[in-house]
């Protein structure tokens, strides 16, 4: 439809990149983020709450890559998870982000400047690191899901490997994503990591993928790892997740 006579597409034309490649770009997160007070990707903290509660003390040190503006690291921190260091990219959004907690006076919380490509931490200093739609980002020009470009190969592993480094050697990396696990497993389960990989589905309509890579655990047993269903309470695709940016992103990892 012209979007001169549909109010909603026009916006919505406004907010996506030109090029899907541009999910991997600071310069156009810095821009988009300089006028987006917030927008979450995939489901917000009340969909996926009890899976967290299921795996993250509240004594836990918790790193979280890619925060952007969602509300995740907020919602952890009144849930008791107070240990947290947030990073992004983008120096918007870690400005922005670092003013909204100073505001709201959630003073533990740490925002830094970071490539989750290159992360500038030691070794073994956090029990959990978290991602919610920003290791997409690095799929979404990988060409064949089944046969990913080596550029895609080389950021995933970069990105994985600093995960594992960073973790403490029982801690667990939580990662969720619209990725399918048959696109994800050949990743996660690289010789040289030691973390058994899990998940669980959730949403409805659509399903988004909550995974659970505990290092330390790897099953040697079991080269088809785990999976935890829970039922979605929905089969109808919504109308608004098809109209939305998510779903964009979402095919263009995905096919
Ligand atoms: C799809 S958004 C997800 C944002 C947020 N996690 C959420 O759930 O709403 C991807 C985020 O990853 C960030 N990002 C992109 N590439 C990155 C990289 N190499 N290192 C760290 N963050 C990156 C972007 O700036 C953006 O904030």
């Amino acid at each position: 439809m012209d979007t001169d006579q549909n109010p909603k597409a026009k916006e919505k034309k406004t907010v996506g990149p030109s090029s899907t490649s541009a999910y991997r770009d600071p310069h156009y997160w810095d821009e988009r983020f300089s006028s987006e007070e917030h927008y979450e990707w995939l489901k917000d903290y009340s969909h996926f709450r009890h899976l967290i509660q299921a795996h993250v003390k509240p004594g836990s040190s918790v790193l979280e890559l890619g925060c952007g503006n969602s509300r995740l690291s907020e919602e952890l921190y009144k849930d008791g998870i107070t240990e947290i260091t947030c990073t992004d990219l983008s120096a918007v959004a870690v400005e922005k982000m670092r003013e909204n907690f100073s505001y709201k006076g959630y003073k533990e919380i740490k925002v830094l400047e970071a490539d989750m490509l290159d992360l500038p931490f030691s070794s073994e200093c956090f029990d959990v690191v978290i991602e919610k739609g920003t290791m997409d980002v690095l799929f979404v020009d990988s060409g064949d899901p089944w046969n990913p470009r080596p550029e895609t190969v080389t950021k995933v592993m970069a990105m994985l490997e600093g995960v594992h480094r960073v973790l403490k050697p029982d801690g667990i990396f939580i990662s969720i994503s619209f990725g399918q696990p048959h696109f994800r497993r050949p990743f996660f389960n690289a010789p040289k990591f030691t973390w058994s990989f899990e998940w669980i589905t959730f949403g409805d309509g659509f399903h988004y993928f909550f995974y659970i890579s505990r290092k330390g655990r790897r099953s040697l047993n079991c080269e088809e790892s785990c999976e935890k269903h829970e039922q979605p309470s929905s089969i109808n695709l919504l109308h608004e997740e098809l109209e939305s940016e998510d779903y964009i992103f979402r095919m263009n990892i995905d096919m």
